[in-house]
């Protein structure tokens, strides 16, 4: 039996307005929720069971996944009714895990799309007798993530969640969301509160001295927590740049889900994925895009690097590129979007050629509140 707790209670701020309504780890990516990839590569890699720590539309995940029969694995449920940050979700989901003693956990960040060998980080942290073993991975800027040093033995050293952004910081190795606890070091975070387990826990077991080990790989890595890095996940799942057993169709330039309606005068390319019951007119072009299931794409517009939304509908001859559109938002025929703009759930965009430039752009911003962070 080997057991891991999915920690998925977070809000997934930094994508909404897709997020409003769905739990990040239950957005649709290359065509199934984005947990289904995390959870047949688990099952693949002899996880067993596995607790979900869930707080934000805890409901969601049950009614996505029930027992877990349909992934070969036997699921359970621990809701934090007041989120209790990484470090409580661990603590809290701890109580329904089997596992005893010294025996090996796997904690995997619920939003996390890799190619690593899960079954080997377990292995490897058995063997050496960690107290916690941490995959590692390099991006070209830490400041998003928690930042890791290590000895030439692969000790850590130092533990710095999300570095500030004094100073020039450049390409370095940070916490990639993938740990094996050994089962008793869980019970040294403390209970019933609030705790990061990156702000609190790693710097406290590494001040006292445990063994915490880092394994570095060089291999696929993405955090889907941006829309940028969301859309960029998706495709490379479509494209085959990354593996996952639970891809809904083959590898290729773009993936139409069954019930789409693509007009055979449309150009689909770089790993754009249109969802069940979306439609997509003549002449259409999307790249690099995810068309969420019941949206729809009118005849000539031309989308890039972007998503749109359950229902959302762009009008004919529009241009998008690396905009969110909110679910059922209207966008009318022939506007022009800045990039980076995101279209808040339901706002309708008059028809008639609407351009917007940067400047302008705020006025429908309005309608979304961004997020903070
Ligand atoms: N149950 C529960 N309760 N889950 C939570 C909570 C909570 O209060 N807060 C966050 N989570 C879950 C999220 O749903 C997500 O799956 C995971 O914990 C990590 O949260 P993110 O919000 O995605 O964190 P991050 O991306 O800013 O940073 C984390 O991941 C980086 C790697 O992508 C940290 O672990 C960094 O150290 C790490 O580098
Ligand atoms: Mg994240």
């Amino acid at each position: 039996m080997t057991e891991a707790i999915l920690l998925v209670g977070g809000q997934g701020a930094r994508l909404r307005p897709l997020t409003s309504h769905t739990p990040k780890p239950l957005l649709p990516v290359a065509g199934v929720p984005f947990l289904t990839h995390q959870l047949a590569r688990a099952a693949a890699a002899g996880v067993t069971r596995v607790v979900f720590a869930t707080s934000y539309r805890a409901e969601m995940f049950a009614a996505e996944f029930g027992d877990g029969s349909g992934l070969g694995l036997e699921l359970d449920y621990v809701v934090e009714d007041e989120p209790l940050g990484t470090g409580g979700a661990i603590r809290g989901a701890a109580e329904k895990l089997r596992s005893k003693g010294n025996e090996p956990v796997l904690i995997f960040n619920g939003d996390i799309l890799s190619d690593l060998d899960i079954a080997g980080l377990r292995e490897g942290h058995r063997e050496s007798g960690a107290d916690v073993t941490l995959h590692l991975t390099r991006v070209p800027d830490p400041r998003a993530f928690g930042l890791v040093s290590t000895d030439a033995d692969g000790r850590i050293l130092d533990f710095l969640e999300k570095p500030d952004a004094s100073g020039p910081i450049g390409a370095a190795q940070v916490n990639a969301g993938c740990y094996v606890f050994t089962r008793s070091v869980i019970d040294r975070i403390p209970p019933g509160r609030a705790v990061s387990v990156e702000r609190e826990v790693f710097p406290e077991l590494v001040a006292s001295g445990a063994y915490l080990r880092g394994v570095l790989d060089g291999d696929y890595w993405l955090d889907l927590g941006t829309p940028a890095a969301f859309i960029q996940g998706s495709a490379d799942l479509v494209r085959g740049r990354v593996d996952s057993p639970a891809l809904p169709g083959p590898v290729g330039d773009a993936l139409v889900l069954p019930g789409a309606q693509v007009d055979a005068g449309a150009v689909l390319s770089g790993g754009t994925v249109v969802g069940e019951g979306a439609r997509v007119g003549v002449g259409a072009v999307i790249e690099g895009s995810v068309v969420l299931p019941g949206a729809s794409v009118g005849a000539h517009a031309d989308i890039r690097r972007s998503v749109l939304g359950r229902f959302a509908e762009v009008g004919s001859g529009s241009s998008l590129d690396s905009v969110v559109v909110g679910e059922k938002a209207r966008i009318g025929a022939d506007s022009e979007l800045p990039s980076g703009i995101r279209i808040g759930c339901g706002v309708e965009l008059p028809p008639g050629g609407v351009r917007m430039s940067a400047e302008t752009a705020p006025c429908t911003a309005r309608a979304f509140a961004p997020p903070a962070a």
